[in-house]
């Protein structure tokens, strides 16, 4: 049966346009604690959230990560951005920064903010506030602005970037999630 739960990570779905409309700050405090809520491995919680919704800031990220982009051997993650829209975040009006520190063992800190990022993506589908997961909001910070970045949006001490979650309003509604592939499950009894 399909409970509320269930109904909103089969709703959930990668939003690719957004308006220009805020979410309240009420609904964004709401979704920080759905981040925070999340397990981590020996509960060691190894991010920290940060609320970029200055205007300036994720444009300026925006334009120097295309221009990474841009300047990548391989062409084709650019083009494939240019032809959906030309910008890394879609005219978002706000993003959730998920910076990590270090775990032990080194990368295990991927899983923890994975599962932050997927939190708040389905805490905001619960909520009708549009978003995407941002493995691309890494770029702004791989440049040589990437410490500036850093500095301009508080980073702590021996933290690094991790995802970008992406929220606000989409620009069309009836957004689909992907296909689901049965396949991809067995059983064994
Ligand atoms: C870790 C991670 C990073 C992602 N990074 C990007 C990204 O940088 N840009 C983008 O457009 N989509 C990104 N996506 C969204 C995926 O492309 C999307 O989840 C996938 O195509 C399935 O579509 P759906 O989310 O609409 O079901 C990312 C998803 C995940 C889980």
């Amino acid at each position: 049966m399909l409970n509320e739960t269930i109904r909103t990570i089969m709703k959930r779905y990668s939003c690719r346009a957004f308006t220009e409309k805020m979410p309240s700050d009420e609904d964004l405090q709401t979704i920080t604690r759905a981040a925070l809520a999340a397990p981590s491995g020996v509960n060691r919680q190894p991010w920290r959230i940060i609320v970029v919704k200055n205007k300036d800031i994720i444009k300026e990220m925006d334009d120097e990560g295309m221009k990474i982009l841009a300047a990548m051997p391989d062409k084709s993650t650019y083009e494939r951005i240019m032809s959906r829209s030309g910008s890394l975040f879609y005219g978002a009006p706000c993003i959730m920064i998920i910076s990590i520190t270090k775990a032990v063992p080194a990368g295990a800190e991927m899983f923890d903010c994975a599962i932050v990022a997927e939190n708040i993506a389905l805490a905001a589908t619960s909520m009708g506030i549009d978003n995407l997961i941002c493995g691309l909001a890494v770029l702004p910070f791989a440049g040589e602005k990437g410490a500036e970045f850093g500095r301009r949006l508080g980073f702590h001490e021996g933290y690094d970037m991790g995802l970008g979650v992406l929220l606000g309003y989409a620009k069309e509604t009836g957004g689909k999630p992907h296909d689901l592939d049965p396949a991809k499950i067995s059983f064994v009894e």
